[in-house]
């Protein structure tokens, strides 16, 4: 069996930090989001990894990712020209996929408990196509499943504007080789996509076995600020403590992980919190639920439930910095002048919460 991962498209929901980077290699807890697909692919026993990217970001993501020896996997890059769907990634993917079965994992989704399970049922029991549900309130932004009383999928719909089910269909899915005439013969949706939901859809049509699994454990699509602290969250919570860094007259409370050369000096750390290599925390407070990359300066400020960046510097703030997602080679510093200014310098799409 082989994995398809996608890792092209356009992240605009995560601009600016996407003007810069790949969605998919934004970290969470100190690690691209990609990695944990291919993680879970080579937990679950798949080493034979295709990754579909673009020519804006791709060269980015074979940069960070390799060959996949890392992992203990074998990648082969797939260029898809356009950002054309999700399908359409499987198209691109034909010759590399060989008429095998494989599994499809987009690249911005992270799924706590892994898909071992949900692999070894796709392996052990005859069906063409296996999709993973999970429950929610509001699935509207996503791919949501209708299933029939005995529990077999009936209808998929991509983004519904009514509701119609509470299943959102999420972003790994099993196909076997019925999967190639689907992707031929659907057409594009409104949004000018080939889309996932068509394509299974084709499948449930056509009479073939698609099963669904429902998910128990948690799984976040990361493409908003929200669902990114979320996953951070998530991973954070189960952390095993660490110090490869130095302390000095500082408490560090929880589960903390300080990674190599990482340095607190008079502060205090409250987990479930990472810091990254080399990274200098110093009379300041860092909370629960945050995740601070490489070679970054926290002095003289307090920050909790955030994500930042590599390479960024926070120091001597008046406020508290929470919920947030700080990109690469951010500086945010106390600024000269009458106390109730602020002075900023953003990007296009940047939002500020004052
Ligand atoms: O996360 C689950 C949802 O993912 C499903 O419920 C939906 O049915 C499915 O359409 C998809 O919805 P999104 O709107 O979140 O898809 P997005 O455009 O964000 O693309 C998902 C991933 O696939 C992302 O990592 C980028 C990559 N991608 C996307 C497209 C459209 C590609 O590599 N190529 C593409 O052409």
């Amino acid at each position: 069996m082989k994995g398809l991962v996608l890792s092209g498209g356009k992240g605009t929901r995560l601009r600016p930090l996407t003007y810069t980077g790949p969605k998919q290699l934004v970290p969470v807890a100190n690690k691209p989001v990609l990695f944990y697909a291919l993680e879970d692919l080579v937990e679950a026993g798949v080493t034979e990894i295709g990754i579909v990217i673009s020519p804006e970001t791709g060269d980015q993501v074979k940069q960070t990712t390799g060959d996949g020896s890392q992992f203990g996997a074998r990648i082969t890059y797939i260029l898809q020209a356009q950002p054309l769907g999700i399908a359409h990634g499987i198209k691109v993917a034909e010759e590399f996929l060989a008429g095998e079965p494989f599994i499809l994992f987009l690249g911005d989704n992270f799924i706590r408990g892994g898909i071992v399970p949900q692999v070894e049922a796709f392996r052990t029991q005859a069906m063409d196509a296996q999709i993973i549900l999970y429950e929610m309130q509001d699935p509207s932004s996503m791919g949501v499943a209708v299933l029939n009383s005995e529990g077999r999928v009936e209808r998929v719909v991509e983004k519904p504007k009514q509701f119609i089910s509470p299943f959102a269909v999420i972003g790994i899915y099993m196909f076997g080789a019925s999967v190639f005439d689907a992707v031929n013969n659907i057409k594009p949706s409104a949004r000018g996509e080939l889309e996932i939901t068509d394509t299974i859809q084709y499948l449930v049509d056509k009479g073939l076995n698609v099963r669904a699994h429902k998910l128990t454990d948690e799984w976040v699509d990361t493409g908003r600020i929200g669902d990114m602290l979320e996953a951070n969250r998530l991973v954070l919570e189960v952390m095993e403590k660490k110090n490869e860094g130095t302390v000095e007259n500082s408490v560090l409370e929880g589960r903390v992980v300080l990674e190599e050369g990482a340095r607190v000096i008079n502060s205090k750390i409250r987990g479930p919190a990472i810091i990254g290599k080399r990274t200098v925390v110093e009379n300041a407070f860092v909370g629960p639920y945050t995740a601070i990359h490489h070679d970054c300066e926290i002095r003289n400020c307090e920050i909790e439930h955030s994500i930042v960046l590599e390479n960024s510097c926070l120091e001597e703030l008046h406020t508290r910095i929470a919920d947030s997602l700080i990109g690469r080679n951010v500086n945010i510093h106390r600024a000269e002048g009458p106390t109730k200014t602020i002075r900023l310098m953003l990007g296009d799409f940047s939002q500020v919460g004052i």
